[in-house]
């Protein structure tokens, strides 16, 4: 359903993006790629529904969820703990369980409270784990801004896997583009991943055209029909941006009929 407000999870549902998909597509053959864009112009559905329809092994964490309003960090046992709950999804779980768990058990039962830097080591093993057995995974970090809230240093780890841990591909959304890259610091020479190769992919909001199609499309399949001044109207008015046109559409035929109601009314005839 294209009004649906959740990100997208097919390529049977995304809308246009045909070019973005092939360029993220080629770039999961690059170590680190970031897909950055405005909010709600659609980062995280490109990056699951193309990585749902390639079949391939991959984790994805949405870092704002991890987040902590009181202390305004990312706690380093919030994103140890997040990434050994998603390995249960890949493929090759059963062959690495053995070895997982033996990292779990020797971090012990107070893991959380335990030093930064044992944490750090933990997450370590666990790419490590990862990249040995052998298949292509991509560890996806949606609005990976936030990881700069991390309690600890996560850019040492992110270019050792860089340098040594061919098996992965790093996939970095982020809105907030200026906060990502201070961040990494590809271009700082302070900064342990200085100098990296990225691939990047920018996501744009569709232009006028588009618009106007996507909400014909989604009122077509909600059997609503809807003047198509109010849409010329609506299109010019949300810019493009995937989540406005969406949020627009509404959830229910009811709430769009409202909302039309009231746009039309506005809309000079
Ligand atoms: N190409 C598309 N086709 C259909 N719907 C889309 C497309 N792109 C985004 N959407 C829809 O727009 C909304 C926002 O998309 P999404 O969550 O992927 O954006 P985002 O850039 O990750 O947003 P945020 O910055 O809030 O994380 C969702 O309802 C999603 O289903
Ligand atoms: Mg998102």
């Amino acid at each position: 359903m294209l009004f649906s407000t959740e990100p997208k999870t097919s390529l049977d549902e995304l809308f246009d993006r045909e070019v973005e998909v092939e360029r993220f597509r080629s770039g999961l053959n690059e170590r680190l790629v970031l897909v950055l864009g405005i909010r709600r112009v659609g980062k995280s559905s490109l990056v699951l529904s193309v990585l749902n329809s390639l079949g391939i092994d991959y984790v994805f964490i949405d870092v704002r969820k991890l987040y902590d309003n009181v202390s305004r960090k990312v706690p380093a046992g919030r994103i140890y703990n997040e990434l050994m709950s998603s390995l249960g999804m890949l493929s090759f779980w059963e062959r690495i369980k053995g070895v997982i768990n033996e990292i779990d058990v020797s971090l012990g039962p107070i893991k959380f409270r335990l030093a930064a830097s044992r944490i750090r080591d933990g997450i370590a093993r666990i790419l490590e784990t990862i990249n040995s057995a052998g298949s292509h995974v991509v560890l996806a970090f949606d609005e990976a801004q936030y990881l700069r809230y991390s309690t600890i240093g996560l850019r040492p780890l992110l270019a050792y896997a860089y340098d040594y841990l061919r098996n992965i591909t790093f996939v970095l959304t982020g809105s907030e583009v200026g906060h990502l890259h201070d961040f990494l610091g590809l271009n700082d020479s302070s900064s342990e991943l200085y100098g990296r190769y990225y691939f990047i992919i920018e996501l744009r909001p569709f232009d006028r055209e588009r618009s106007i199609e996507f909400l014909r499309r989604g009122f077509r399949e909600l059997g609503i029909n809807v003047d198509d001044k109010v849409i010329e109207r609506a299109a010019d008015e949300l810019g493009g941006i995937a989540g406005w046109l969406v949020y627009f559409g509404g959830f229910t035929p009811r709430r769009v009929r409202t909302r039309l109601t009231r746009l039309r009314r506005s809309v000079p005839t």
